[in-house]
């Protein structure tokens, strides 16, 4: 990798901790460090604070170029068009999502701005590339800007099917803005199928062949590129002392249950935590007679809490959890402990080796890497994956138990079946995650988004 490259991503990789910048946990941030100090690249994207950005800076040699969003702005934009129409609208429209063109209006001004302040930065044959949902406009907008750059886009969450994307009012604009780059790459196999037919329904794009588009003289390309995880990072810190000695007071604080369940997810309603809580309640239900052999821990992070659809949730799970601890609580122990909250890395760590089974069982999710961190945990441990077949990771990780999140009984009895697994057939699956986990790294992912670039 030669050429420049400079990252507009809704989100700076860096946040002001009241006295410096700190590097954002993450893999994606830490796939692309390196990369970007190698060829002298930039980062275009927003501080996390309103009010006027902060000059350029320079943070562990790459180049910060703050974009600035006033109150009103994050109210229209960021918690408004991105996340109570797009965010709902990607995600199979689990909650409904709003069109409002004062929503509309700022997407289009702020995704301006992002485009100016990128073409600021980028030389000639520079590599620009996009991130993700809140920046679906930028491509054109940079296309129209700038003519002697590549750009390439990548959307993180997934692409949805056309009868529910024929639903934005906006629908052209987004296509037209998309197609602006020269490389648009998804989470999966059904992303990129749904946007090309998007692509020729409302933006007029003729196909040529399976993995290319032709628009207005131009031709682009279609990529499947899974993000992934730094694997070796997870499994270094699982075999550390300080996470070994973390796991046995987990268990104990978790009253030596004989199976732990963990469920980490961002407090969001497209992660399925209300109907995973109904189906651990079906097995305390069957198992009433063996109290305290169950414990179950639900991580709950904080996000996005100015949406009234966030806040509704938050109550909704708080309460059945209430539920569930007076039900079949006893004095001095609850079935499910809820944490709302993030954990610090070496924490969720302990929590997801100290885990028998893992839940990730969301309603619709781009990827998830929460399932990929906790195979990426377990080294030679057993443990069991129980994964949606509606998270991005199903297309890889095929040796988990798959559920459909949906079916309350079925989860249940999954849950039941990974309790009750031959410790013989639980090894061979999660080798075989493994395997996977490894093989496909978010180096690997980076290195493989980059040549299709450098290539074009
Ligand atoms: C998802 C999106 C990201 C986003 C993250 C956290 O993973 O794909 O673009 O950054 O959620 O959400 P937030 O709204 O806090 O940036």
């Amino acid at each position: 990798m030669t050429r420049r490259i400079v990252v507009v991503a809704n989100r700076l990789p860096v946040s002001w901790d009241g006295e410096e910048w700190v590097t954002s946990p993450g893999g994606l941030v830490r796939a692309l460090e390196p990369v970007l100090q190698r060829v002298n690249g930039s980062w275009v994207g927003w501080s996390g604070n309103v009010g006027d950005p902060p000059e350029p800076f320079v943070h562990d040699g790459i180049a910060q170029r703050p974009v600035s969003l006033t109150e009103e702005e994050l109210d229209g934009f960021y918690y408004g068009f991105c996340n109570s129409a797009l965010w709902p609208l990607y995600h199979d429209a689990v909650v409904s999502p709003e069109f409002h063109r004062h929503h509309w209006r700022p997407y289009r001004k702020v995704n301006e701005r992002y485009a100016r302040v990128a073409a600021e930065s980028l030389q000639p044959d520079d590599i620009a590339w996009v991130q993700d949902y809140q920046l679906q406009l930028v491509p054109g907008m940079l296309r129209a800007i700038r003519r002697d750059i590549t750009i390439g886009f990548y959307l993180h969450i997934p692409f949805p099917p056309i009868e529910l994307f024929a639903r934005l009012p906006w629908r052209r604009q987004i296509i037209e803005g998309l197609l602006g780059a020269d490389v648009l790459a998804f989470q999966t196999r059904a992303s990129v199928q749904n946007f090309a037919r998007a692509a020729r329904r409302y933006g007029g794009a003729e196909t040529l062949g399976r993995r290319e588009l032709r628009w207005r003289g131009r031709s682009m390309r279609l990529q499947r590129a899974p993000i992934a995880i730094d694997t070796s990072h997870f499994e270094k810190m699982a075999k550390s002392d300080a996470v070994q000695r973390r796991v046995v007071e987990l268990r104990h604080e978790l009253g030596d249950a004989e199976h732990i369940f963990l469920g980490v997810d961002r407090l969001d309603y497209t992660k399925g935590i209300d109907l995973r809580l109904k189906s651990f309640a079906g097995l305390l239900e069957q198992t009433a007679d063996h109290p305290r052999r169950y414990a179950f821990v639900q991580v709950a992070v904080p996000s996005r809490e100015n949406v009234p659809a966030y806040q509704d949730l938050r109550s909704e799970i708080e309460q059945l959890v209430g539920r569930i601890n007076g039900d079949f609580g006893e004095p001095g122990w609850s079935p499910v402990s809820y944490l709302y909250r993030s954990l610090a890395l070496e924490e969720l760590i302990a929590y997801y080796v100290a885990a028998d089974v893992m839940l990730v069982t969301p309603l619709r999710d781009g990827m998830n890497l929460v399932a990929k961190e906790y195979v990426a945990s377990r080294r030679d441990q057993p443990g069991v994956l129980v994964l949606s077949e509606f998270a991005g990771a199903s297309e890889q990780l095929k040796s988990a138990v798959i559920v459909n999140p949906h079916d309350v009984d079925g989860v249940t009895a999954a849950l039941r079946a990974a309790t009750e697994m031959d410790p013989a057939e639980a090894r061979l699956r999660m080798q075989r995650l493994r395997r996977t986990v490894r093989k496909e790294t978010v180096f690997e992912w980076a290195r493989d988004c980059l040549a299709m670039l450098e290539a074009f």
